[in-house]
């Protein structure tokens, strides 16, 4: 029998999710593009499965960007359906799963009703121990750098923080994702080589990857390849790699 190792360094602690190509998806079959973000939900579930069996600890994905509240209103409105419909569909599942759910972005400008929904998930699986579910809606990543910097300077204009004491961790620690390791990897699904505004900071030293299949065609196997891609990557951090010397 072949035994094989795993390293368990070889797996990211937290993989970021761009999940993009909805709208594609559903136009190559002729069909309206909200169709495209309904088909989508399987992939995250798919995503979340393998991301326990990895032993992956945070799982972030981009559901929701501030830039895309300018698409059709009937687009957005479907979107935000989708997710109250999803949160009450999914409960469960996560909760037998051990999965936390944390929701990042600006809650303002939802209606009450998805902010209850929001509200509610994360406050149903609260005690999730094997995966933090990140969901980064209503999220952009420079206004959350905008919004950690006025907290900053009103701490400075009050006078409990000192100018000089302001270091990457203290930034980091304004910014919503306070309690949550950076990304080991950032996957984009959909093919296109950006980041949209998603997690700028926190990606510094964040392993990129960009696999052309669109997001509703998603599923564990795909997820299992961008693990196996991680495994591959040397992460030198600026350093020399003195194994290779
Ligand atoms: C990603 O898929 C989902 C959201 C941005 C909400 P898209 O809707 O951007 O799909 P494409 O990129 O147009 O195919
Ligand atoms: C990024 O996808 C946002 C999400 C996946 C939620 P977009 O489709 O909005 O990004 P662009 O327009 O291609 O940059
Ligand atoms: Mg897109």
């Amino acid at each position: 029998m072949q035994v094989i190792m795993t390293d368990r360094s070889s797996i990211p602690q937290h993989v970021a999710i761009i999940m993009d190509g909805n709208g594609r998806w559903a136009q190559q079959l002729g069909k309206e593009r909200y169709e495209g973000h309904i088909a989508g939900v399987e992939s995250v579930r798919a995503s979340v499965r393998a991301a326990v069996r990895n032993g992956v600890k945070y799982l972030t994905l981009y559901a929701f960007s501030t830039e895309n509240w300018g698409r059709p209103q009937q687009e957005v409105e479907a979107i935000m359906e989708l997710f109250c419909r999803s949160v009450i569909s999914e409960v469960e599942e996560l909760r037998r799963q051990g999965v936390r759910v944390v929701v990042i972005g600006r809650r303002s400008r939802f209606s009450e009703r998805v902010r209850e929904h929001l509200e509610s998930i994360e406050r149903q699986t609260s005690d999730g121990d094997k995966l933090t579910l990140v969901l980064a809606f209503d999220y952009s990543s420079r206004s959350e750098i905008v919004a950690g910097v006025q907290t900053l300077a009103r701490r400075v204009a009050a006078g409990e923080l000192s100018a000089d004491d302001i270091d990457e961790q203290t930034i980091s620690d304004a910014l919503y994702t306070a309690s949550i390791p950076d990304p080991d990897i950032i996957v984009r699904s959909g093919g296109e080589c950006r980041l949209s505004n998603f997690l700028l900071w926190q990606a510094s030293y964040a392993e990129l990857y960009f696999p052309t299949v669109l997001w509703p065609d998603f599923g564990e196997e795909q997820f299992d390849a961008a693990v196996e891609e991680f495994a591959r990557r040397d992460r030198r951090y600026g350093l020399v790699n003195d194994k290779k010397l």
